[in-house]
């Protein structure tokens, strides 16, 4: 192993799920991506977002708008309960690619005041990390301080965990080639852009108000945290998890084949 820092991989919902179908894996880029994955040059952490597993169910009970009525509660239960078995499935494909993955669920381990994460419980992480095996967390509803309850979304976490651990680089696999001017989806002339530092950021971020049906926020949100790790010396890298051979690329050294945010 080259280096005993690890590399932190994040699986956008998009990725490993149908965003149109509600509980839908997409279960052959979920084993490709394992089996890309296995053959990392450095100890691995990996965090996956909620797709259309925890995103309708929170949105369905206003999660993210904190505790507000105790009918939420059943919808606590009911996206813990749908996060649960996307992370299983997730868990059990990195097995089945041959990695020791091992879950951690961050509603657990982990706090929020006000939508951040507030107290985090690293330990068992760190063990082990240490074992070489592969912990995998996932965004979560986490009990909130402030507003009893929220969703912790796996941008946070991954730019949180990168810097607790000092982690070597964070890989965010979503599914489009990086970050664009405007919507690529909606917008032809949308640029691909190779580098975002928090001064070519504060010339862009105007574009990125677009909504979406996301709890959590898009691509500005996954930025912004992004551009947090930027500023503590960790660079980060967007990149289509959906293109076969990228995360492999990524896991073994390569660099640029996204959007790399850095701090200079
Ligand atoms: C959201 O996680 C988790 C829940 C809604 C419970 P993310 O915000 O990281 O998910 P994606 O990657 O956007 O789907």
């Amino acid at each position: 192993m080259a280096s005993k820092k690890p590399l932190i991989v994040k699986l956008g919902g998009s990725v490993i799920t149908d965003k149109k179908r509600p509980f839908t894996i997409r279960k052959r880029e979920l084993a490709r991506l394992s089996r890309e994955l296995s053959g990392s040059r450095y100890p691995l952490i990996v965090v996956h977002g909620g797709g259309s597993f925890g995103h309708p169910v929170a949105a369905k009970y206003q999660l993210e708008q904190g505790y507000k009525h105790p009918a939420q509660r059943i919808g606590i239960t009911l996206t813990r309960l749908a996060m649960n078995r996307l992370n299983t499935a997730v868990v059990y494909s990195l097995y089945s690619a041959g990695l020791p993955a091992v879950s951690i669920q961050p509603s657990a381990c982990m706090t929020l005041d006000n939508g951040k994460i507030k107290t985090a419980n690293l330990s068992p992480i760190k063990k082990m990390l240490k074992l070489e095996m592969v912990p995998v967390l996932y965004g979560d509803v986490v009990f909130d301080e402030m507003r009893g309850v929220g969703i912790l979304s796996g941008d946070q976490l991954v730019s949180y965990l990168a810097r607790r651990l000092a982690a070597r680089r964070v890989i965010v696999g979503v599914d489009v080639n990086g970050v664009y001017t405007s919507n690529p989806k909606l917008d032809k002339n949308a640029r691909l852009l190779p580098l975002i530092t928090p001064s070519t950021w504060k010339e862009l971020s105007f574009g990125f108000d677009e909504k979406t049906k996301d709890v959590t926020g898009g691509m500005g949100y996954k930025i912004e945290e992004l551009l947090k790790l930027a500023k503590a010396g960790i660079e980060s890298e967007i990149v289509n998890a959906l293109k076969p051979g990228t995360i492999h690329q990524l896991v073994t050294g390569k660099k640029g084949l996204g959007t790399i945010i850095r701090g200079k």
